[in-house]
């Protein structure tokens, strides 16, 4: 199935337990199904997922006033290289930005270039380096502002 194939929903409770088990498999610092539980009980966030009847990613945010910060992005790993990481950041930004965000950031491995090369391509620029953020790898801080200018959104779409 290709990636329009896919649909991008709210992530859910139902997720929660399939998602775990794709940290667990993939993901150095797994999130376990008690953080997705707090994540999507909580207010001020916005969580989504890729669904090709299963789920085959996901990505979420919490918002700070008129911050999004980034909390996780995952796309299964048969499914990556596919536009659909970029998809489903775009429809996080979307919705960051009906929220009421106006600037988006978040923290990322130094080493971890397909996130890294996704993140510029949507416009983010790195700010910073927190050392040892990670234990074993500094965290990039990037930042991309003015997100709820229309014709940023617009840039995405296009480039989609
Ligand atoms: C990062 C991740 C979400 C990307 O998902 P994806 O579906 O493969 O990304 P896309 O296909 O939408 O790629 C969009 C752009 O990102 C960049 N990119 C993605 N994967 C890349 C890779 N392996 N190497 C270099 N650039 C890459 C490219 O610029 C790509 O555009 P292009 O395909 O036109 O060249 C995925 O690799 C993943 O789940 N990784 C593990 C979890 C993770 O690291 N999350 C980020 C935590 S901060």
């Amino acid at each position: 199935m290709g990636v329009d194939m896919i649909t991008i929903r709210p992530l859910s409770e139902a997720d929660v337990a399939t998602a775990a088990a794709m940290e667990a498999e993939h993901q150095p610092a797994p999130w376990p199904e008690s953080v997705f539980r707090d994540e999507l009980a909580a207010p001020s966030r916005v969580y989504l997922a890729a669904d090709e009847g299963g789920l085959v990613g996901y990505a979420g945010a919490l918002i700070v006033v008129d911050e999004a910060h980034v909390t996780n992005v995952f796309v299964e790993p048969g499914h990556r290289r596919g536009g659909l990481g970029r998809r489903l950041m775009v429809a996080l930004i979307e919705e960051a930005v009906a929220y009421g965000a106006r600037h988006l950031t978040l923290e990322v491995r130094t080493r971890n270039e397909a996130a890294r090369a996704l993140y510029a391509s949507l416009g983010m620029v790195p700010v910073g380096i927190r050392p040892g953020y990670y234990g074993d790898d500094d965290a990039l801080i990037m930042w991309a502002h003015d997100i709820d200018d229309p014709s940023y959104l617009e840039g995405l779409r296009r480039e989609s």
